[in-house]
């Protein structure tokens, strides 16, 4: 265990890679690799210097693959004449929340829930209330309620909430969830749970036990629920090695990342939860063959990346997994959700060569 004080200071330089995230994200929105209006609300002036060109198409590539595979959630669950629900855990900055409710899938969730620490929560809640742009699109001023002295907010259906989630989730997103009236979270809808770059922070244990606490709450229900992890994994070769140096020097550990050591291992990330189907692929096989040839060519013209094999090395550390659990008792039909998943876009063989 740690003292409290350093526990504290770990705690904080976790925090701080939410604004690294933030910064690298409007990086890539301002060389032109990603559209996205409201990131600028959520990053601190000192935080606006762009990022070499390695690291913008990594956030691009991680954000094509996720927002894909939030699409076909949503895409799915209105198959089936249901809203959605997504809770996105260690949220952060992200805006994905309002890039939905402005884009081609608005008015297709039921509920948007985002947690993080308190710390991150009152920062972010700030940034809504500041913005006009935010707020018009959670619903009417009268609506949009900070509560608990400002580390939580609620509108109709986008809610962010304060937990910390090492903590057991029967504390504290039990009660958090339950808050209202009516719970926040039905568990007959289908939900998609959303951890970008968050559980590699925490034990394993703590993961397990976050993952099974909803397992447990949506098998009361008929809702198929869907789980996204994006994070670092493999950390035991030279590369991980220095990557454990450089964040420990910062101040943070991955022991998340140990149960992982190839990509072969993350779809049980999933299965050992009972998971119906799981799925892994690293951000280096998404950019060859998941991301179509007429994007590829444009993010191609945007900067000059000549590093090609370090660019393949680091995005080969990094995945994204995906998985579904169906409610044997559900009336959803059994093949859309499980064909739920990126979809290749160019043969391995037919990829842009990397000099081009
Ligand atoms: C690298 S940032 C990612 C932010 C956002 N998901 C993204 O991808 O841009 C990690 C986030 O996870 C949050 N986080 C890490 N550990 C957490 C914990 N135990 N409880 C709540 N939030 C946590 C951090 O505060 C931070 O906002």
């Amino acid at each position: 265990m740690l003292p409290q004080s350093n526990a504290r200071d770990a705690d904080s330089a976790i925090r701080q890679t939410d604004t690294d995230a933030a910064g690298a994200r409007l990086s890539s929105v301002q060389k032109g690799y990603l559209p996205d209006s409201f990131v600028k609300a959520f990053v601190p002036r000192a935080h606006l210097q762009a990022r070499p060109p390695l690291i913008n198409v990594g956030t691009y590539v991680r954000s094509e693959g996720i927002d894909e595979l939030v699409g076909g959630w949503l895409d799915l669950a209105e198959q089936e004449g249901k809203k959605a629900q997504i809770v996105s855990m260690g949220a952060g900055s992200d805006t994905r929340f309002w890039r939905i409710e402005t884009g081609p899938r608005k008015g297709r969730l039921a509920a948007y829930i985002e947690v993080d620490f308190a710390e991150v929560t009152t920062k972010k809640a700030m940034a809504i209330k500041k913005s006009k742009d935010l707020c018009g699109i959670l619903g009417q001023s009268e609506d949009i309620k900070l509560e608990s002295g400002g580390i939580a907010l609620h509108s109709p259906i986008y809610h962010l909430i304060p937990a910390d989630l090492r903590l057991p989730p029967a504390a504290t997103l039990g009660p958090a969830l339950a808050a209202s009236d009516s719970s926040l979270l039905s568990p007959n809808l289908p939900t998609l749970l959303l951890w970008e770059c968050v559980l590699v922070y925490m034990s394993p244990e703590a993961s397990f036990s976050l993952i099974q606490w909803f397992v447990e709450y949506f098998s009361h229900g008929t809702g198929p629920l869907g789980g996204i992890v994006y994070e670092m994994f493999g950390l035991s070769d030279s590369f991980g090695r220095v990557m454990h140096e450089n964040l420990k020097a910062r101040g943070v550990s991955l022991p998340g990342a140990v149960p992982y050591p190839d990509v072969a291992s993350l779809p049980n990330r999933f299965l050992q939860h009972g998971f119906t189907m799981a799925h892994a692929l690293t951000l280096r096989d998404i950019r060859r063959t998941y991301i179509s040839s007429s994007e590829a060519e444009r993010i191609s013209t945007l900067e000059m990346l000549d590093e090609i094999e370090e660019l393949e090395l680091v995005l080969g550390h990094y995945a994204i997994t995906w998985g579904v659990r169906l409610v044997e008792s559900s009336n959803s039909l059994k093949a859309p959700w499980t064909e739920w998943g990126l979809k290749q876009k160019r043969n391995p063989g037919n990829s842009l060569r990397e000099d081009e």
